[in-house]
């Protein structure tokens, strides 16, 4: 059988993994996918740069936009970022192409998900992107495919694990939270503008991709009311811990009759809750269906290793041929749910 063939964009953090992983797991990887998978070309903003892998051996390409052409190539992985720009030029392209399509693009599939994901329906290619959402934790999968035969009620957690961190050591070390921010900064977490962070645009990023997969909604990022942590006080934690409580940023997306509900902010957790035990960069997902009860997803939100297991187990599913719709039906079957929230977005 041929090897399904990969074309990288973006070479950070999160490429350099995927390259790493691909190299340490390779029998494993084609004993599971059925076949080989094998990087074919990769394009970057620096060709030069040290990584800490070996990148000659593939094909250099210099406009990104070019990998949804390249001639060996079945598969584009998406690490660049942005909502816009040279992502969603390359997303574009790659579906027109017919070729599939991964990422690890939150933001991108915040506000482009849905376009996106009838041009992969149109060209019967995949659009998959398990690595936007909480990392290396398989809560697309968990969502899509495990609770397929739900009804989910309410799906929240903790989807910036920035914020985590910035609260945890808040509350471990009595400091305050411009303190925090920069040993944050320093740990690789946070986005390329930390605004995103800790703001909380990125856990609403994340929470609108959760919401329309877990109520078969379309994707209405718009309708997150969204407040950072950037008010929250040493002072506070310390009030929410002599009364029983932690202060967790936390994403909640709710349907009820009234309506799909979505926000994030900062929110007190009582301690026998199990998100009040999750500390650290960690993400946790908790989503409650009508029949397999509360299912409760925990693990790394972020960095090269568990972001590149997410990205490489899309591409096994599609090496194996495995893989429907993006958001588990059609794309214009799914509803226009109102949001009746409505914040300081
Ligand atoms: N900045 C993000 C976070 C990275 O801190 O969770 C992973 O999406």
């Amino acid at each position: 059988t041929e090897p399904l063939r990969v074309a990288l964009a973006g070479i950070g953090t999160v490429g350099a993994g995927v390259i790493r992983l691909i190299d340490a797991n390779r029998e494993l990887i084609a004993r599971r996918a059925g076949r080989a998978i094998e990087i074919v070309a990769v394009s970057a903003r620096d060709r030069g740069k040290d990584r800490g892998v070996d990148i000659a051996r593939f094909d250099w390409i210099d406009d990104s936009t070019a990998l949804a052409r390249h001639s060996r190539a079945d598969v584009v992985v998406e690490l660049v970022g942005g909502a816009d720009g040279p992502a969603l030029a390359l997303a574009r392209a790659t579906l027109e192409a017919g070729k599939s399509f991964v990422t690890a693009n939150k933001a991108m599939i915040a506000h482009h998900g849905l376009e996106l994901a009838g041009a992969a329906e149109a060209a019967g290619t995949a659009l998959k992107f398990e690595a936007a959402v909480a990392g290396g934790i398989p809560v697309i999968k968990g969502l899509r495919e495990g609770a397929a035969a739900n009804e989910i009620a309410r799906v929240y957690g903790i989807l910036n694990g920035t914020c985590n961190f910035i609260l945890s050591k808040m509350e471990a070390e009595g400091r305050d939270f411009a303190d925090v921010l920069g040993e944050a900064q320093r740990l690789g977490f946070a986005e390329a503008d930390p605004t995103f962070d800790i703001d909380g645009v990125d856990a609403a990023h994340k929470l609108s991709i959760l919401a329309s997969l877990a109520f078969g909604t379309k994707p209405a990022f718009g309708d997150v009311a969204t407040s950072g942590v950037r008010h929250v006080l040493a002072a506070d934690i310390a009030e929410a811990a002599a009364l029983g409580y932690r202060i967790r940023l936390l994403g909640i997306a709710e349907s009820n009759a009234a309506g799909l509900f979505q926000r994030v902010h900062p929110h007190l957790v009582p301690l026998d809750h199990p998100l009040a035990h999750v500390s650290g960069s960690l993400n946790a997902v908790v989503a409650e269906g009508n029949f397999v009860g509360r299912l409760f997803f925990q693990g790394a939100g972020a960095g090269d290793g568990p972001t590149a297991s997410a990205v490489v187990a899309d591409l096994i599913d599609i090496a194996r041929g495995e893989f429907g719709p993006p958001y588990a039906m059609p794309a214009d079957s799914l509803l226009a749910q109102p949001g009746a929230d409505t914040g300081d977005r």
